[in-house]
């Protein structure tokens, strides 16, 4: 689904639908421009409707063929504007582009990029890519599955903290790294690791 975002161009606050589609092998972003006043819940649901329409007009024999490879967009799109899949949501995404709710929830659980639960305030990103590997991160991961008492991918029983694994964080030059929300932090270690996460506490 679209979804909206404000973006700041020099100095100005203007407001974006964004939308994931399917281009051959790889994802595309289409933009439209809203305006600068943020829309309320009503307005914005029929942007997304008509932006939706005006990208899918499509001959009606086609539009099977452009749905179904469209699953992996709109889910995309779905959890950045909700950090998660809910089941409410993808039954309503189900409904309102006439995709079978078996084909969207076979999507949403073959690609690990994708969470159905709700993610916690502070997502912790261990590297496990072959820089921060070859330096322990593997050890460190288990580490923080201790120090937090849940395993990869789980979060925290009072929803602060959510555990993850990933393939590169693009600062191998400063591995072993992590990634906690935005911020990134390198060259750790358990004493380290140890702090930040008792900061988070
Ligand atoms: S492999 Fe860990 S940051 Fe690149």
């Amino acid at each position: 689904m679209p979804y909206l975002k404000k973006v700041n161009i020099n100095n100005n606050d203007y407001y974006y639908l964004f939308h994931t589609v399917r281009d051959g092998d790889k994802f595309r972003k289409l933009s439209k421009y809203i305006g600068k006043e943020k829309p309320d819940e009503k307005e914005l649901e029929k942007l997304r409707k008509d932006f939706l329409k005006e990208i899918h007009k499509l001959p009606e024999e086609k539009k099977e063929e452009v749905k179904k490879p469209n699953v992996v967009a709109i889910l995309q799109d779905l959890q950045e504007e909700k950090g998660f899949l809910s089941r409410e949501d993808m039954i309503k995404i189900s409904k309102e582009m006439g995709i079978p709710g078996v084909d969207i929830s076979g999507v949403a659980t073959f690609y690990s990029q994708f969470r159905q639960t709700k993610p916690g305030k502070y997502k912790i990103s261990m590297c496990t890519g072959t820089a921060c590997h070859v330096k322990n991160s593997g050890a460190l991961l288990s580490y923080l599955e201790e120090l937090l008492g849940i395993k990869a991918g789980q979060t925290t029983k009072d929803e602060k903290i959510t555990l993850e694994f990933v393939n590169c964080i693009g600062a191998c030059a400063k591995a072993p790294a992590m990634m906690i929300n935005n911020t990134v932090y390198g060259e750790l270690d358990k004493k380290k690791v140890k702090k930040i996460v008792e900061s988070l506490k």
